[in-house]
């Protein structure tokens, strides 16, 4: 595949891994309990790696519909499936699914959202602080406030470049049908943390 063709498709997929100081912020913060986790588009399991640098009581069932992730997923002790994640199980391994906990592709957020909601008792998804001024996701979002964590510092998903957007982890905990949900501010992550890249062997395959 050339290299043009490459970014088409990371584009439409909507590729962007996420760098493991978002998730390290998360979790100092917010108490997850341990268990079976589940990450429903897991590129090459970014987040899997950055939850092992700080928890030893996770196991993961991951869902990724590019192939070529397998291999990285799999290495990560990931119970995996290669497939379109709105249309298969997302429970691989024993054992209920504890969390689903993901950075989905944004154009499909929503319907990744409204399927974590049904497969776990939490749901942490890592998306733009805009996702909560929208019209058309108002009922949903009313009717299920989130906690709101928003990371102070930029992601960069690409070369050190950020999207000049702000963005948040959006938690669903129990129960759902709450009048709201809280907002805090995590602690900023330094510049020389947040400038750290994966592994070239991790990205290899990623434009
Ligand atoms: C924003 S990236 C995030 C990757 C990973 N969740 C992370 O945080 O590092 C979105 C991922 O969703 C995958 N993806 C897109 N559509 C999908 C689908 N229908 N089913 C499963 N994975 C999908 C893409 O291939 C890509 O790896």
């Amino acid at each position: 595949m050339s290299a043009t063709a490459r970014s088409e498709v990371r584009v439409a997929l909507d590729v962007y891994p996420t760098p493991a100081w978002c998730v390290h912020r998360l979790l100092e913060q917010v108490e997850l309990p341990g268990g079976h986790w589940c990450e429903p588009c897991a590129g090459d399991g970014a987040i899997l790696s950055a939850v092992r640098d700080v928890r030893g009581d996770v196991t993961w069932s991951a869902v990724e519909i590019r192939p070529e992730c397998r291999a990285a997923l799999e290495a990560r002790g990931a119970a995996t499936q290669v497939a379109d994640a709105l249309s298969c199980p997302w429970r691989l391994g024993p054992g209920p699914l504890v969390i689903v906990l993901t950075n989905p592709p944004y154009s499909l957020a929503e319907a990744f959202l409204a399927k974590a909601l049904r497969e776990a008792r939490t749901v942490a998804f890592l998306l733009r602080l805009d996702f909560l001024g929208s019209e058309r996701r108002a009922r949903l979002l009313r009717a299920t406030p989130p906690d709101v964590y928003v990371l102070p510092n930029r992601p960069s998903f690409v070369a050190g470049k950020t999207d000049n957007c702000e963005y948040a982890w959006l938690v669903w905990g129990q129960p759902r049908d709450r009048a709201h949900g809280r907002i805090a501010v995590l602690p900023p992550t330094e510049r020389a943390i947040r400038r750290l890249r994966q592994p070239i062997t991790e990205m290899s395959h990623v434009v």
